[in-house]
């Protein structure tokens, strides 16, 4: 199967469940944002059914549904270039799933990383929908026969599944219906660091908010917490090598990388020499520059829930237009009667 045959088209997921933060924004948001343009149509889900693989209030599960589209707008998203939406207002993801659910084999879901780790100890007490997770991935993607899917390296196993989806559907009905999906992984975005102990990743799950930037803090709050951030005794490296062993320095320089679009060696050959007396002012004056626009932004189209609303069920009214005629043939293929009729 050549890839031409398939309109060059980007999908990326988010569960709106926790804060979004530093990390979603480097690592997701921006990167998803910077994708919009000539080159592929865009498309970026809240996957709401996702999240509910694990319990979730349902009040909070709307709000955070709405605060990562508020996110997305606020970090630069344009509603008409981007299709923007949340999975549950696009029923062809959940019956794509099903067939997914026909092709994937047990044994290939027995094997996720994911699974293991969020079901832990207790896995026969987990969801079904927590087991089955991965096919409904496919489809989220393969429901727009989408072509690059960026994510974080913690999903690159299940973009293998999508990929093993896509090649066993289309030997097994003798089709080349489903491109085989390119993962776009990594590339400039950086795997952010807890701001008190670079080992581990940011997270809107650790108890202390010192450890993360949240989306929505203020310009206060961000400098407050670069300020406190956890550092090592010596002065910054001028190149890269110099920051093996140096989790925390390595976080802080990621970050200015990130938000002043440059890479780590083209940051280090300006401040490297430096302390990080020095250092963190200029990082907590690029961080309030860059991100407090961002959460004003949010925390006014918080207050506007009707807009939220309306742009979400536009992103999903247009999502339903490149997936109901991708099910209904995947339908066909499979031999529902009925199908195929438009
Ligand atoms: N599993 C992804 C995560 O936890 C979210 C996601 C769901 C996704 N469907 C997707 C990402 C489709 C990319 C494409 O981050």
């Amino acid at each position: 199967m050549t890839e031409t045959q398939f309109t060059p088209r980007v999908f990326s997921g988010i569960q709106p469940s926790g804060n979004l933060h530093l990390g979603n924004y480097l690592g997701a948001l921006k990167r998803f944002v910077d994708m919009q343009g000539p080159e592929f149509q865009t498309v970026y889900c809240m996957v709401d059914l996702h999240a509910i693989t694990v319990w979730q209030d349902p009040d909070r599960l709307r709000e955070k549904t709405r605060e990562v589209c508020a996110g997305f707008i606020a970090a630069g998203l344009n509603p008409e270039k981007s299709i923007l939406f949340n999975q549950s207002q696009v029923p062809e993801h959940t019956q794509l799933a099903w067939i997914f659910n026909c092709i994937a084999r047990i044994g290939w879901m027995q094997r996720m990383t994911q699974f293991k780790d969020k079901a832990g100890k207790n896995a026969q007490n987990a969801s079904l929908g927590l087991f089955a997770y991965p096919a409904l991935m496919a489809a989220d993607i393969l429901v727009y026969h989408a072509t690059h899917v960026p994510v974080g390296e913690d999903q690159k196993q299940h973009l293998e599944l999508t990929r093993d989806i896509a090649i066993k559907f289309n030997h097994d009905y003798g089709v080349d219906f489903f491109p085989v999906t390119e993962p776009v992984i990594g590339g400039p975005a950086p795997r952010v660091m807890n701001l008190r102990d670079g080992s581990r990743k940011m997270s809107s799950s650790d108890p202390s908010d010192m450890t993360r930037i949240n989306m929505t803090d203020d310009a206060d709050a961000i400098a407050k917490k670069i300020r406190k951030a956890k550092t090592d005794p010596d002065a910054l490296p001028s190149e890269v090598d110099g920051l093996e062993d140096r989790p925390e320095a390595r976080n802080l320089v990621n970050i200015y990388a990130a938000l002043s679009d440059q890479t780590a060696a083209q940051v280090l050959a300006e401040v490297g020499g430096k302390q990080f007396g020095e250092f963190k002012p200029m990082l907590a004056e690029l961080a309030v520059s860059k991100l407090s626009p961002i959460s004003s932004e949010m925390a006014r189209l918080m207050g506007e829930e009707a807009e939220i609303d309306q742009i979400l069920a536009r992103g999903a009214e247009r999502a339903r237009a490149i997936a109901a005629p991708i099910l209904q043939q995947t339908y066909e293929i499979v031999g529902m009667v009925g199908a195929g009729r438009s």
